[in-house]
């Protein structure tokens, strides 16, 4: 294997795995594994093609400032190459973005600016908007706009789609190509790739429920209103300028849940950890594969790595909390109980443990309190405010046993009880503490009745 001068050389040429346990139907189903690319997406290809392309033509050179409006990935990709070539960036990112995806590109150098996210196309804090009105003002700046620069599908025309025909030769072809689209680069550049070297292929898109593509391709119909979706990087509210859909044969509309529950299934079933797009496409491409009639090979791609989304789309209680993940429901205080203590969810303490423990603990599971537990009794409760009155002044105390800074007069509410009676409790500032009779079932906060509401109304 080559040493490579630089990670940019490590963009592209991203491998091909088959699937081997999911059901294809009758079709072979293949992944391109995007994930792999030095900054986790498919993205750090048009992070390179643009700026290369830009300082081809004159218009930038290293030292100066770049700008973009960008869900987290194309932000990754540039700042990457920024990075390597000496460029400042700045990226106006949009707060619906996991925050994993942020921490990761300030780390990298760039200036983020956030914005809101429940704003469309033509608002002035829509982070295109945004981000084309900073370049404008900030004197000596370029703006990249993936949306509208042809250097993004020409990195998809010359690098990926010519990569996805070479790699499938091997297989004997690819007859189908199942993609999303965001600033639609990947979908055109795909598209007039394959128009001129392998025009059997159908191209079929993958949308999120809520996105205006689905009805677009399918009706030809275009929808004033988009609704909004939590996957992230792909689906739109407009057609992007660069855009060319008159080559994409079908698409598919894809519920959030079906999305993450997808990109799980791939995990448990084939090992690949992918972003909560790869859901997307995955479960509109194994759609397609079982409607079909006859053998076909399909590809699909994995459009980042799912890393960024541990926290969330990987963790069981975010998919809880969201009602993605079901429970049976008990018709009691039970269902709002994301952490029940019998399946050993609850984090607790003893009342014997340290108090540093407590504050660890709290930490490391982003709670603000803990029932401190002897055996399977609960004997107390102790929060942030405990353990910051018993500690200040002297700080030695976090050596303290629990016990000596628990609350043990506690609020109990029976599980029978109806929800109404939650809402003293937190008034008086308290946790309700759930038992079924002597029993510990486990603690509901405020957060908790505030997603069961939430899930109630979707
Ligand atoms: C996370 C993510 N970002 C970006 C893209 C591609 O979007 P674009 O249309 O901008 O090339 C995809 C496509 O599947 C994606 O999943």
């Amino acid at each position: 294997m080559p040493i490579h001068a630089s990670v940019l050389e490590l963009i592209g040429r991203t491998p091909i795995v088959k699937a081997r346990r999911l059901d294809t139907g009758p079709c072979e189903l293949y992944f391109k594994l995007e994930s792999q690319n030095p900054g986790g997406s498919i993205k750090d290809r048009i992070g390179l093609s643009m700026i290369e392309a830009a300082e081809k033509a004159g218009k930038i050179k290293p030292g100066d400032t770049l700008v973009e409006g960008t869900a987290g990935n194309t932000g990754i990709g540039l700042a990457l190459v920024a990075q390597q070539k000496g460029y400042k960036l700045i990226l106006v990112v949009p707060d619906k973005m996991s925050r994993e995806k942020i921490f990761n590109l300030k780390a990298m150098g760039a200036q983020v600016v956030l914005t809101r996210s429940d704003v469309a196309k033509g608002h002035p804090d829509y982070y295109q908007d945004m981000a084309e009105r900073i370049a404008r003002e900030t004197p000596g700046a370029y703006f990249i706009n993936q949306f509208g620069n042809p250097d993004n599908p020409a990195a998809h025309e010359t690098g990926t789609g010519p990569e996805i025909l070479e790699q499938m030769a091997e297989v004997g072809g690819v007859d189908a190509v199942v993609f999303g689209c965001g600033s639609s680069g990947t979908m055109t550049g795909l598209s007039r790739c394959f128009a001129a070297k392998s025009p059997h292929t159908e191209l079929i898109l993958a949308d999120p429920v809520g996105s205006i593509l689905e009805e677009y391709i399918n009706r030809g119909t275009i929808s004033e209103k988009s609704a909004s979706w939590m996957v992230e990087g792909i689906g739109e509210d407009f057609l992007p300028p660069i855009s060319d859909f008159t080559r994409v044969k079908k698409a598919y509309a894809i519920s959030d849940k079906e999305s993450f529950l997808t990109a799980r299934e791939l995990l448990e079933k084939e090992g690949i950890l992918g972003g909560s797009s790869t859901g997307t496409l995955l479960a509109a491409a194994l759609r397609y594969c079982r409607e079909q009639t006859t053998p076909k090979k399909v590809l699909t791609l994995v459009p980042d790595t799912g890393n960024k989304y541990i926290s969330k789309m990987y963790n069981d209680y975010w998919m809880l909390d969201n009602g993605f993940l079901e429970r049976e429901p008990s018709g009691d205080l039970r269902d709002l109980i994301t952490r029940p203590y019998s399946k050993r969810d609850t984090i607790v303490v003893a009342p014997t443990d340290l108090l540093i423990t407590a504050w660890q603990r709290m930490k490391l599971y982003d709670v603000s309190q803990l029932p401190v537990m002897e055996g399977d009794n609960i004997v107390g409760i102790v929060d942030e405010s405990d353990v910051l009155l018993h500690v200040y002044g002297d700080e030695s105390r976090f050596r303290d046993p629990v016990a000596t800074a628990m609350v043990s007069k506690l609020d109990k509410l029976d599980v029978t009880s109806p929800i109404e009676a939650l809402l003293p409790v937190f008034d008086r500032g308290h946790v309700a503490i759930v038992m079924d009779g002597e029993k510990f079932v486990g603690l509901i906060t405020r957060i908790d009745l505030l997603n069961y509401l939430r899930r109630r109304v979707q």
